[in-house]
């Protein structure tokens, strides 16, 4: 074998290669314990001596060269793949980033928190109540017994179980959240100022303005001395922020069980300004806010003296509120989970 030529050869050979892997290849076949060098040395023994000498001194000299060679050239193969790598990585830090799309508010979480922002710089606190109740905070407490025409008011969704005679213990889907109010009187003594927001449900057909589960907030004030100018005074002051204008507003006598005197409180139409249009029917008002001043029977289910305490009630539709404020015609549309309408807020 001529050393001559395997040097040639392998020196052309390593220049040619152009990755890591063929360049490895390279050095198996010259450098590798098979190789062609240790081929070479193999054979030695079958030479005279000076030959061995003269052919092992050369071999040896090959080898090295060849080491060196192939050294280098993986050098330069890792510098250039570092350089590529780093040069496909750069990041351009001055081109326009990606827009992450950002999620939205329900108009309904937007005007719960604005209500209760508004209560709270009232002096009111907020206070939350179980949504399955019993038929006695719900019904009974509020002054709506068992047989009582009231009750036909609101179509309820009871929770199967099998009936007591014991209010207590019957559960439902609460119709309202006014089945806060004896709840937090039983607890805490007057005087006292509470909003109440959430969910409620009844066993209603769906349309346009009804929903078999909307929310409400309700309004609660005990104190001494408290009279329906406070009730009024409170509710304007509220709804004068809600809408960011004055809104005029009156009272109309209404009914409920856990209020004497009841009211509902209209205001002037807000999408025809009194005008008359479809949403008020033409008469130029709408019915926001129904309330009154807490029934005798009220705070004795509480156990409040009635001839200590006097205080206002209200509860005000928050879908209501929100269709007024956002101009929306079908309360369903909240309830749609359809983003083409939550993305408007
Ligand atoms: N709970 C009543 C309803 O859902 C609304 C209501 C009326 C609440 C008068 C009150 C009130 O606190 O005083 O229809």
């Amino acid at each position: 074998m001529d050393l001559k030529i395997i040097k040639t050869e392998a020196k052309r050979e390593i220049q040619k290669v152009s990755d890591l892997k063929a360049l490895n290849e390279v050095y198996k076949k010259y450098l590798g314990k098979k190789g062609k060098i240790a081929q070479v040395f193999s054979v030695l023994k079958n030479l005279s001596e000076e030959e061995r000498k003269k052919v092992g001194k050369e071999a040896n000299l090959i080898k090295a060269e060849l080491e060196q060679l192939i050294e280098k050239r993986a050098k330069e193969m890792k510098e250039r793949l570092t350089r590529e790598k780093l040069e496909k990585e750069q990041i351009d830090v001055t081109r326009p980033g990606k827009r992450i799309p950002e999620g939205h508010l329900h108009p309904l979480t937007l005007v719960q928190r604005e209500i209760i922002e508004i209560f709270q710089s009232m002096g009111f606190s907020v206070v939350e109540g179980p949504e399955i109740e019993t038929e006695w905070y719900n019904f009974d407490a509020l002054n709506i017994p068992k047989d009582h025409p009231a009750r036909d008011m609101q179509d309820t969704l009871w929770i199967k179980q099998k009936r007591r005679e014991n209010s207590k213990e019957n559960l439902l889907m609460r119709t309202q959240t006014s089945a806060v109010q004896v709840r937090y009187m039983e607890k805490h003594n007057p005087p006292l100022r509470i909003i109440v927001p959430g969910r409620v449900f009844r066993n209603e057909r769906t349309d346009a303005s009804h929903e078999c589960q909307f929310y409400q907030c309700e309004g609660l004030m005990v104190d001494k001395d408290i009279s329906v100018a406070n009730f009024k005074a409170i509710i304007e002051a509220f709804l004068k922020k809600f809408f960011t204008t004055s809104v005029k507003t009156r009272l109309r006598p209404s009914y409920f069980p856990f209020t004497e005197p009841s009211f509902e409180l209209d205001i002037n139409c807000q999408n025809c300004q009194g005008k008359g249009c479809s949403v008020c029917k033409n008469t130029g008002w709408v019915e926001v806010i129904p309330g009154g001043m807490v029934h005798p029977n009220v705070f004795k289910a509480a156990g409040y003296n009635p001839k200590d305490w006097q205080g206002f009630a209200f509860g005000m539709g928050v879908d209501r509120l929100a269709m007024m404020k956002y101009k929306i015609n079908d309360i369903r549309l909240f309830y749609s989970g359809d983003l083409r309408f939550v993305e408007q807020f």
